[in-house]
């Protein structure tokens, strides 16, 4: 086991909150005007990935091609959809297990990060109330190459003086543990079965993560 830990990388939708669901109904919404259909599982391949890319995939899946104006009207009416939806969120939205890792770790002199693919996650984080236990965010607005690049979680270790072997990435998404391990990190995936084959260690959710193993 690699003692050797001295930052933890996190994902924020799916991992820190729960509004992959929200990224999902506004994406349905999305795709019915495009009356391309669209469910759950579709929905998988869009996790981690940026909006840009989930909208060329959803033009994907249902074959289709629209003009350069469409496409970004329907980047600011997901983004709308979205929005909307998350207006209410708050502490209640945290993912198990989140608030007391953030405090062990803080506790314990381990740098804490927030890797997301999301142009939102400063605004969910600040909503959230928990911007003060990250010494890095790193989101959307930051990165040239969108997750599986693993540009995100490699900026995010930089900026926390680290390197990738010293970190652990928390990812809840196919996208995101490609991304990890194409850096070098440690991946634990949380609270997503599918990526049990994938990743170094797989958890329900984060209660059950035990620090000591790693720090
Ligand atoms: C995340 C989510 C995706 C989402 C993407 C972009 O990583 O897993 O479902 O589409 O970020 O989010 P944004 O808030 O910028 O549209
Ligand atoms: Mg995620």
């Amino acid at each position: 086991m690699n003692k050797q830990i001295k930052g933890l990388i996190f994902d924020l939708d799916g991992v820190l909150v729960t509004t992959e669901h929200n990224h999902f109904i506004a994406w349905k919404n999305t795709s019915d005007i495009l009356g391309i259909p669209f469910d759950e599982e579709d929905n998988e391949q869009l996790k981690g990935i940026s909006r840009v890319d989930s909208l060329k995939k959803i033009l994907e899946m249902g074959k289709k091609t629209i003009s350069e104006e469409m496409f970004n009207e329907l980047l600011r009416k997901k983004n709308e959809f979205y929005l909307n939806s998350i207006q209410e969120i708050n502490q209640s939205n945290l993912l198990p297990g989140v608030l007391s890792l953030l405090q062990t770790a803080n506790f314990n002199g381990l740098k804490c990060a927030v890797g997301s693919s999301s142009k939102n996650a400063r605004f969910i984080l600040s909503k959230l109330q928990i911007e003060n236990y990250f010494s890095v965010i790193v989101d959307g607005n930051d990165v040239s190459f969108p997750k599986p690049h693993p540009e995100v979680f490699i900026r995010g270790a930089e900026l926390m003086g680290l390197i990738p072997s010293e970190c652990i990435v928390f990812e809840d998404a196919q996208s995101g543990v490609q991304a990890a391990k194409a850096g070098g990190f440690t991946a634990i995936g949380v609270g997503n079965p599918a990526l049990m084959d994938f990743v170094d260690s797989y958890l329900p959710n984060l209660n059950e993560f035990s620090l000591e193993e790693y720090a």
